[in-house]
């Protein structure tokens, strides 16, 4: 099937809900499809427990089998993905999503959901992992949500979507 341009998916990974809030709000914003990488395996909710098996999966580069079916993906000309920072760069089921399908000729808009470090390596690994997209410019959103940075958000959804 042919992507349409113009078709938005908003996809993303989130293990404690600031990325999912924030991809539902930008979703309503531009009325588009909202779709969640989930994993087979989920994560424990302990902190240090997922801070210690991010970091061993990071250093492995491994890459979690995926819950999410993500066919459906195809048709969408544009997707925002969402992520929050794991050690300085996406979590490894977003890598999983990227090298999952070709996705030559779309738009990316990636956002990340950070307590300091800001995008850190996410958008240079997002690149590598999809070298025939268009990743355009990232964003980092701080601390603990949504509701203080929709501002921002909302500028940059306007600047990189052209609306
Ligand atoms: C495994 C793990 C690693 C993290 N690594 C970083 C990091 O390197 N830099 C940072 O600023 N925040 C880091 N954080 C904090 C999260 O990025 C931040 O809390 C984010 O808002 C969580 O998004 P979520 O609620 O969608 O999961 C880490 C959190 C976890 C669980």
């Amino acid at each position: 099937m042919a992507a349409d341009a113009n078709r938005i998916l908003v996809a993303y990974f989130s293990h404690s809900g600031t990325t999912r809030r924030a991809a539902e709000r930008i979703g309503t914003f531009l009325k588009a499809d909202l779709l969640e990488i989930a994993t087979v395996d989920r994560y424990p909710q302990e902190y240090s427990a997922v801070v210690e098996q991010a970091k061993k999966e990071q250093r492995s580069n491994f890459r979690p089998r995926l819950a999410t079916r993500i066919g459906a993906i195809e048709k969408y000309g544009t997707l925002i993905l969402g992520f929050p920072s794991w050690w300085g760069t996406a979590p490894m089921a977003v890598f999983t999503f990227l090298e999952a399908r070709d996705l030559a000729g779309k738009k990316i808009l990636p956002f990340c959901a950070n307590e300091g470090s800001g995008l850190g390596s996410s958008i240079g690994d997002i690149k590598r992992a999809c070298p025939r997209a268009t990743v355009l410019p990232g964003l980092s959103i701080r601390g603990s949500g949504i509701a203080s940075s929709w501002g921002a958000v909302e500028a940059w959804l306007r600047a990189n979507l052209k609306l």
